[in-house]
């Protein structure tokens, strides 16, 4: 099978009828070249002076790792000055971004967390970078948060790069999933897998079961049926794998299904769960669904909440439609 490059890809979409703008398809290319610094950085490990604690703290209230900050700055200053947006949002930055003055600025806003799966860069597991790309609104000044408060529905890109025993980018512009293998001694980006589709049904769920005492009654129903396998409701056998990074658990189900939870829990006081919606819950259920899954908070589509804060966080149930279907309509009874 004739291989072909990312850039060959996205040229060949902007001419079909898909006809993504020349802008996007250049913007996209930025930010994959800066998922390909990323990861020779993370490559380096121990050698690279990448590991360990950055001592700071960033807006999550989470501790940062030096490749937290190191990967923030990479998409910085990839993106700054290529003209194709007016502003950056990411999860190590408390407020939004804006392009300098100095550079020229775009119709795109851009959307990141640099680095997911913080907790396993120390200990060599699969880790990623996950973006969300949304237009600018038409006649904007100089961009606000509020500017940022659109619905996933209005994502016009989305992508994930997953740093594991290959570095691999999945993309979807709402034209199907297509995901690259990056190719090291070329240093380009190869099409891999085209098209890729989530089966409807499935036999294996991730959840982090360590937080089970404190799920709400839906969610230990799901879950409880899933334990008791073919003797229980459900009568078939599951499997259980949480990797504890968002973009490999997600990258699993894309290749074989599955069911993804991070719920809400009866310790949540301010926000829902773990998960952020704008840089993490909306570009990962853009893929789903481009890849024929499902994706809610447990009551609603994903795509479908209106935001109001640049890091609000919310419930996630993604992967495998009937799955997905399922344990959200536990949520109505
Ligand atoms: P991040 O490292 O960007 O803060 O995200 C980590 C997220 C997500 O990747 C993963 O699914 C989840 O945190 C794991 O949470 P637990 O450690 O509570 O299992
Ligand atoms: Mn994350
Ligand atoms: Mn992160
Ligand atoms: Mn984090």
């Amino acid at each position: 099978m004739k291989r072909i490059s990312l850039t060959q890809y996205l040229v060949e979409e902007q001419r079909s009828h898909n006809s993504i703008p020349a802008e996007l398809r250049l913007l996209i290319e930025v930010v994959a070249r800066a998922c390909k610094t990323i990861s020779h950085s993370v490559g380096k490990g121990a050698l690279g002076d990448i590991l360990g604690s950055a001592n700071t703290e960033n807006i999550q209230g989470e501790v940062q790792k030096k490749l937290d900050v190191i990967s923030n700055e990479i998409l910085l200053e990839a993106n700054e000055w290529g003209g194709h947006l007016a502003a950056m949002a990411s999860e190590e930055m408390e407020s939004i971004h804006p392009i300098p003055n100095r550079y020229p600025k775009g119709e795109y806003m851009l959307l990141f967390d640099p680095l997911d799966g913080s907790s396993n860069i120390d200990v060599n597991v699969s880790i990623g970078t996950i973006f969300s790309v949304l237009k600018a609104p038409d006649g904007m000044g100089e961009p606000t948060e509020q500017d940022f408060m659109q619905a996933g529905s209005k994502q016009v890109a989305a992508g994930y790069a997953v740093y594991g025993p290959q570095t691999m980018l999945v993309l979807t512009t709402g034209n199907g999933v297509n995901c690259f293998t990056l190719d090291r001694e070329m240093g380009s980006w190869v099409l891999t897998q085209s098209k890729m589709q989530i089966p409807a049904a499935t036999k294996e769920f991730a959840i982090n079961a360590s937080n089970a005492r404190h799920w709400h009654e839906p969610v230990k129903r799901y879950v409880d049926e899933l334990l008791a396998g073919a003797e229980g409701a459900r009568g078939t056998n599951f499997n259980m794998r949480w990797i504890a990074s968002m973009v490999a658990d997600v990258h699993r189900i894309l290749n074989r299904g599955g069911i993804f939870m991070y719920p809400a829990d009866l310790r949540d006081t301010s926000m829902p769960g773990k998960l952020r919606l704008m840089y993490e819950a909306n570009p990962m259920a853009f893929i789903v669904e481009q890849a024929g899954g499902a994706a809610t908070d447990g009551k609603n589509r994903i795509m479908d909440i209106e935001p109001h804060k640049l890091h609000q966080r919310v419930p996630v149930f993604l992967g495998s439609k009937d799955e997905v279907v399922r344990v959200t309509s536990y949520h109505q009874a």
